[in-house]
């Protein structure tokens, strides 16, 4: 079966293309950003650019539009402008082909594909990106979802990483530039802030903020970026305890950041438990991990009435049921 779908949760704006587990499309194009996102901004290029991402889509697949079983779309978590815009053409998509439309939890969908493409079945996964920093795992009551074990309780790690980037007047991508300057930076001591499993970063943000006017611009990320995956390594150990968990799934927009990895590998290592990450290209967002989920509930049985198929800019990983 063949299963098309569109992830526009921020700014890339994806398509996804998978049949029966492989993937055989994953078109891309991203809106230039310099201070942020911009809702407006954002979905207008969305809405100008989709028609012709869906065309790349097909014709990366070699397929036709009438030969696709099922529509996908990102239902949320995300900017609700860009989600929008998402929901409407998938939701005209599956009209005009006369196929069932599954709306997609995006976080749902960063953890499947890396569990998809290791066969990874039941791991402990840290999930990091933009919006989100969160620490999961499946958990079978009352019903079978992702249950938080961990999160953060102000800004994800990702907007922070990008935050303090553009304070320091840094270009874009932001995070992979503070990898990048990090590297030969020397220590200095910053807020750490861990309860429990889960984390704050907020004020982290604000101090590296201020000490870039006192220390060198290397010094202070290299100390943000150690403190804050510090931080996450932390959290994510004492949940590797609790759940017993031998296998980690990184996910996300961060997983990318070799830094922490390497960190996350050096934690897990007396614990015999391995490190499962994505290829780049399945990290940041996509729409092949969109197809991938929307295939997922297809095949589970599941069935969504069109006018129910909305977005959910706060759409959290617990609040759905796993059904596959
Ligand atoms: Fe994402």
């Amino acid at each position: 079966m063949t299963v098309i779908a569109i992830e526009s949760s921020a700014h890339t704006l994806g398509v996804g293309i998978c049949d029966n587990g492989k993937i055989l499309a994953n078109s891309k194009q991203m809106c230039k950003i310099s201070k942020g996102i911009i809702p407006g901004k954002t979905s207008d290029f969305h809405s100008k650019n989709i028609t012709k991402v869906i065309k790349n889509a097909l014709a990366q697949a070699e397929i036709t539009k009438d030969t696709i079983d099922a529509v996908g779309y990102t239902k949320g978590p995300g900017i609700g402008p860009c989600l929008r815009v998402g929901q409407l053409a998938a939701r005209d998509l599956a009209n005009e082909l006369n196929v069932p439309l599954f709306p997609v939890n995006h976080a749902i969908a960063h953890v499947e594909i890396t569990k998809h493409l290791f066969k990874c079945e039941d791991p402990l996964v840290l999930y990091v990106s933009g919006g989100n920093s969160q620490i999961l795992a499946l958990d079978k009551q009352p019903y079978l979802h992702y249950r938080v074990y961990g999160e953060t309780f102000d800004i994800g790690i990702g907007n922070m990483l990008d935050n303090f980037a553009r304070e320091a007047k840094m270009k874009p991508a932001w995070g992979s530039t503070v990898d990048k300057i990090a590297s030969g930076g020397k220590y200095i001591e910053m807020p750490y802030s861990v309860k429990g499993m889960d984390f704050t970063f907020a004020g982290l943000l604000t101090h590296a903020t201020e000490m870039l006017n006192k220390h060198n611009l290397s010094d202070v990320s290299y100390s943000l970026q150690q403190t804050s995956f510090a931080m996450l390594c932390e959290s994510v150990e004492r949940a590797l305890l609790l759940t017993e968990r031998k296998a980690l799934v990184l996910s996300g927009g961060v997983a990318q950041s070799l830094k922490l990895q390497e960190m996350l590998q050096k934690m897990l290592a007396p614990h015999n438990a391995k490190l499962f990450v994505a290829p780049n290209e399945f990290n940041a967002d996509n729409g092949a991990m969109i197809s991938l989920v929307a295939e997922k509930m297809f095949k589970a049985g599941l069935r969504f009435k069109m006018e129910t198929c909305d977005i959910d800019q706060r759409y959290r990983i617990d609040k759905v049921r796993i059904a596959w």
